[in-house]
């Protein structure tokens, strides 16, 4: 039988619990899911593609049919690249439908063989984004249980000035007598 091997096409910045739900339901779905960061050159993400990279490879290490991977330009074409016949794509709330009904519809003009595959993460994710993470995380709000430790601990790193500008002090200047 055709191995169905799909992509779950995002910025992930960062990696967020609503992301993870959606790769472990996709796991239990398809044979091969690649969760494929976007790489664009145009956008100044918090975290790079590599700490982007790092932090869902570890998060997703326990499911073996899922893989990280990164692509740039047309989704459409990075999808026949890796032999790719769905793409996965989560919907939390009816203000998400637009946007991604757009998107899946052209996506499938530009390649009408190639689905996409709308899942609902858990309920307690459905007001959850990377944007929102992001800014609470930069106001100095809470973001526990929202994203992985991991992610958390990565956030707070990059974000704290006394932990990523560490002044080391000086030397006291001997006198001489
Ligand atoms: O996590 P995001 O930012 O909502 O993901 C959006 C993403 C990466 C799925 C979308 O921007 C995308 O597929 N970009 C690649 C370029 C492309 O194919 N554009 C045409 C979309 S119809």
């Amino acid at each position: 039988m055709k191995k169905v091997i799909a992509i779950y096409p995002g910025s992930f910045d960062p990696l967020t619990n609503g992301h993870l739900d959606l790769i472990e339901r996709g796991s239990k779905i398809f044979d091969e899911l690649i969760v494929a960061i976007l790489r664009n050159p145009e956008k100044d993400p918090l975290f790079t593609l590599g700490e982007r990279r790092d932090m869902l490879e570890a998060m997703t290490e326990t499911w073996k049919n899922v893989r990280v991977d990164a692509f740039e330009g047309l989704m459409v074409d990075y999808a026949v690249k890796v032999k790719a016949s769905a793409v996965l794509r989560g919907i939390r709330a009816i203000s998400d439908y637009e946007y991604e009904l757009q998107m899946a519809l052209m996506n499938r003009k530009l390649s009408p063989e190639l689905e996409t595959v709308f899942m609902m993460p858990a309920e307690a994710y459905s007001y959850l984004s990377s944007r929102l993470v992001r800014e609470i995380a930069q106001l100095g709000g809470s973001i526990q249980g929202l994203v992985p430790d991991l992610v958390e601990r990565r956030l707070r790193q990059k974000l704290d000035p006394s932990l990523k500008f560490q002044e080391v002090p000086k030397p006291k200047s001997r006198k001489k007598s």
